[in-house]
């Protein structure tokens, strides 16, 4: 079964001189069996995030890469200025393709960079309202994620431990969230089309993650859908006991898919 995958998106949010208070206390807060933790706080506060958790088992994330390996590109963060600070890279998400104009040809660039890198990529797709309303959600994502994971093979895709978040751009800051059934049969959209164009390996392996003004409360709602494997948390990421009910419902979702591998095993079966 896919592992749970919950990740904090902590935007531009939190300083270096903030960031580990912060991140200690989510680690408290979330120590639960089962459940991938990761926080991608902004740049400048990876380094004491990275220290703050070391010994709690919480992953470090950036919130995007450049394309290029370097070179005369005033302001960006390459791959390998990220190498010992974070494990984990989002890409593509929404508020980067409308304030920085990036593309899902960008997006599959920066992606194989992050894969030729060894960062853990979590590639973001959503719909627009207006897309949604008329009725051309899944047509629209389908179209991202192709363009996203255009000329890679699912064996990179798979070694490189593609996941996949599931952000419906009118979900993203405000309070309204898909429902679970909605991101249910988007999840399955995208894995056809990771099946298509990767592998059903690849579409089987692929954690799809929903995000989208996910809290402790409505978290149930998407984790209870199987092809549902976690959440890429915004807001409520910022705040440690939200980050503990997400987690904790998290658990029992981890747990649960612990159960059926185990009971799926050939009887008698030894390592
Ligand atoms: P919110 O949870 O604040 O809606 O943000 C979602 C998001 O964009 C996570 O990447």
């Amino acid at each position: 079964m896919r592992p749970v995958v919950i990740a904090a998106n902590w935007k531009m949010h939190t300083t270096p001189a903030d960031a580990g208070e912060l991140a200690v206390a989510i680690a408290g807060a979330t120590r639960q069996p089962g459940v991938i933790r990761v926080i991608c706080p902004p740049y400048l506060s990876l380094d004491a995030v990275r220290r703050a958790v070391a010994d709690e088992g919480i992953e470090v994330g950036a919130q995007n890469v450049h394309h290029e390996a370097s070179g005369a590109f005033t302001g960006e963060v390459s791959a390998a200025m990220l190498a010992g600070l974070a494990t984990w890279v989002i890409l593509g998400h929404s508020e980067r393709r409308r304030d920085a104009g990036e593309t899902d040809a960008l997006v599959n660039r920066k992606l194989a960079r992050a894969l030729a890198s060894g960062l853990r990529p979590i590639v973001c797709v959503g719909e627009q309202l207006a897309d949604r309303d008329a009725g051309t959600a899944e047509a629209v994502v389908a179209d991202q994620v192709r363009g996203c994971l255009a000329g890679l093979d699912a064996e990179t895709l798979l070694a490189g431990g593609l996941v996949i978040a599931y952000e419906p751009v009118w979900a993203i800051g405000t309070g309204r969230t898909a429902s679970g059934a909605d991101a249910a049969a988007m999840s399955a959209a995208i894995r056809s089309v990771l099946a298509q164009v990767g592998s059903p390996a690849l579409a089987e392996a692929t954690p799809v993650l929903y995000g989208g003004s996910v809290t402790a409360a409505n978290v149930g709602e998407f984790l209870i859908e199987p092809s549902i494997d976690g959440a890429l948390v915004g807001g409520a990421s910022l705040k440690p006991d939200e980050m503990a009910g997400i987690v904790a419902r998290a658990a029992v979702t981890a747990t649960a898919r612990a159960v059926v591998d185990a009971a799926s095993r050939p009887a008698g079966g030894g390592a």
